[in-house]
């Protein structure tokens, strides 16, 4: 990224004023559901996604609930040499930035990972260059402005490798131990990196999955999303909260046990 590309952008808003949120990924469930409460809040919205028609209903659905200003970007994020300008010309349509939220992932197809490198690989790109390259550009921008809120979705399934998904497990893990180095390096700067751990949620992602019935709700999912971006509180936000003592037992089963059980 060139500085320069960064300092024509327009300066973030005074404190107070409705929220200028760029959302990477805005198809998803999550994510969906997480701007229904921002655009009933009157926020301005950028919303990015690669299915247009998707797009277009839920930009629609948003200016409905109240958002203040919806713009859009069709892309496809796995394109990085893209992200540049696609990120200079949201934050210009927002007339700055206070929050980016990373929603974009692909649970991929694990069997498939373990015998095609390419299928591993396409896993590993979408859910961890991808957002590595948004946000190595978003972070030196707030920088800049020394504000902003970074908000990723990773998973609990980066706490420790499991052979049911490992490949998006260790997708998640990268992109989970990004976030904890670029906090540790911009949290000083006065830039918040929240990295949002869902355990199971009812979305398309984990619908043919089973025992979906009993996943969490989305909506309550993104209620708690949003209450952590408004405290800008940086760390690991388990969503909901019972998976921070679940992963923490998980995380600590003696590797001798751990390999044989089936999980
Ligand atoms: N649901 C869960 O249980 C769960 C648990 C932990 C973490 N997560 C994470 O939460 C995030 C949101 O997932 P979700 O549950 O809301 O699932 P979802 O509804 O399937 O959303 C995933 C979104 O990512 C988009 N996407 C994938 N690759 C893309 C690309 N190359 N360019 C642009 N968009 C792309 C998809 O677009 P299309 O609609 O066009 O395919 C879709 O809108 C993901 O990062 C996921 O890994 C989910």
């Amino acid at each position: 990224m060139s500085s320069s590309a960064t300092t024509a952008l327009a300066p973030t808003p005074a404190i107070g004023a409705p929220k200028k949120i760029l959302v990477l990924g805005a198809t998803s469930g999550i994510a969906e559901s997480t701007c229904r409460i921002w655009a009933a809040q009157g926020a301005s919205l950028f919303l990015v996604a690669r299915n247009p028609d998707k797009l277009a209903a839920v930009a629609a659905d948003f200016r409905t609930r109240g958002a203040s200003f919806v713009d859009t970007a069709v892309a496809d994020l796995d394109a990085t040499e893209t992200h540049p300008s696609l990120l200079a010309h949201a934050i210009n349509s927002l007339g700055g930035m206070d929050v980016a939220y990373l929603t974009h992932g692909i649970l991929g197809d694990q069997s498939a990972a373990e015998q095609d490198f390419n299928t591993a690989a396409q896993i590993l790109h979408t859910n961890f260059m991808a957002p590595v390259s948004l946000l190595t550009w978003l972070a030196n921008y707030c920088v800049q402005r020394r504000a902003g809120v970074l908000a990723v979705i990773s998973s609990v399934a980066g706490d420790r490798g499991r052979k049911s998904n490992y490949l998006y497990g260790s997708s998640k893990a990268g992109l989970t131990a990004f976030l904890a180095g670029l906090r540790n390096r911009v949290d000083r700067e006065g830039v918040t990196v929240l990295t949002i751990k869902p355990g199971p949620v009812k979305t398309a992602m984990t619908a043919a999955l089973p025992g979906s019935a009993s996943f969490a709700d989305v909506d309550a999912v993104a209620q708690t999303i949003v209450q952590a971006i408004d405290k800008k509180t940086p760390g690991d936000l388990y969503v909901p909260i019972k998976w921070a003592p679940i992963m923490f037992v998980i995380r600590h089963i003696p590797d001798r046990i751990f390999k044989k059980l089936n999980l």
